[in-house]
């Protein structure tokens, strides 16, 4: 791939709160054909000052240790001024009941910053925000229902390692309900690939909303599983994820949890009836699901996939906020 391909920089100034905006492949070589540039950059130790005297705001309402630490580095790494704030619930006037568009154009104000990148656990925050906001709002994370930029760090490993974005046989595992890193993967492999297959593998409580599969089988091969095993011998990719206690507790359904948690757990016993050329990830962080066992084989890539998104990060960054981004390297 090269970026002369792909002149036109379909993010420049644009948000990037929905993997909905992702309209075709041109769109996701442009931006890993730049994933890569930065990979090369950062491995070799060179200079990839690109967003020098610009300036970069990350406001994260929900926990967070890989999506923040890599948005943040990656704005660093671009010699960008960032201004990054991992607690906003607790450490803004969000605590004395400043709302999201008085915050977002707050903070605007006063760091000068040229694109936002908010992590908010309402499902319509990033929606609001750009509804407010006069600079790009960055998705890291809403709700429910979306989380773009994991989606794009997850196919960049998937194709990292499988050089193809079809014809892929994928299993997406563990709380497929109130998960979002399922739901955008989801999005975005029945995108690239009209040959690849889907399995969604769940505890019947936890189920991915019919709706989302509907839109996804009439792309897509799609079908739903609640074995793990069913699935170990026939993927080329295993997404685990965790079963997300947060939403549980809100609705004051922990024995549900408890209940639920481990149903879907992959052992190191397991992964040896997978392919040795497979892959296992996951978003992080895990509970029991994904034992520490598996770190060991070889099919274990979620420690690259995290890296991978300072790449992607990097790359998405400079994308939004350089219409020259294609032309850079
Ligand atoms: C995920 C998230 O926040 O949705 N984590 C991440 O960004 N890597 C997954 C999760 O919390 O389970």
């Amino acid at each position: 791939m090269s970026a002369d391909k792909y002149p036109e920089n379909p993010f420049y100034g644009q948000d990037f709160i929905s993997i909905d905006q992702i309209q075709d492949l041109e769109q996701i070589k442009f931006i890993f054909d730049i994933t890569d540039q930065m990979k090369g950059r950062v491995e070799a130790r060179e200079a990839v000052e690109l967003l020098k005297l610009y300036s970069v705001a990350i406001l994260f309402y929900q926990p967070s240790t890989r999506t923040f630490s890599s948005f943040v580095s990656a704005a660093n790494r671009l010699g960008s001024d960032v201004f990054a704030n991992q607690n906003m619930e607790k450490f803004s006037s969000a605590i004395k009941g400043e709302s999201l568009p008085d915050t977002i154009r707050s903070i605007h104000q006063t760091t000068a910053a040229d694109a936002i990148v908010l992590r908010h656990p309402d499902n319509k925050s990033s929606v609001t925000a750009a509804k407010y906001s006069e600079v790009p709002i960055i998705n890291a994370g809403s709700g429910v229902l979306e989380h773009p930029t994991q989606s794009l760090l997850d196919l960049y490993t998937i194709y990292s390692f499988k050089e193809t974005f079809d014809n892929l046989k994928i299993a997406l595992v563990g709380d497929l309900l109130y998960g979002r890193t399922t739901k955008s993967l989801a999005k975005l492999l029945a995108l690239v690939g009209e040959s690849n297959e889907i399995a969604l593998v769940s505890p019947d409580d936890l189920r991915t909303p019919p709706d989302l599969v509907g839109e996804l089988e009439e792309r897509v091969q799609v079908t739903e599983l609640d074995d793990l095993n069913e699935v170990l011998e026939w993927a080329d990719v295993i997404y685990m994820t965790r079963v997300q206690k947060e939403w549980f507790e809100k609705e004051g359904r922990l024995d549900d949890y408890e209940r639920l948690k481990e149903q879907m757990t992959l052992t190191s016993e397991m992964v040896d009836m997978m392919r040795d050329d497979a892959l296992i990830m996951h978003p992080l962080p895990r509970q029991g699901e994904l034992r520490y066992g598996v770190d060991e084989k070889i099919q274990a890539k979620y420690f690259d996939q995290m890296r991978f998104g300072l790449y992607v990060r990097m790359a998405l960054l400079t994308s939004i906020l350089r219409q020259d981004a294609g032309e850079l390297f």
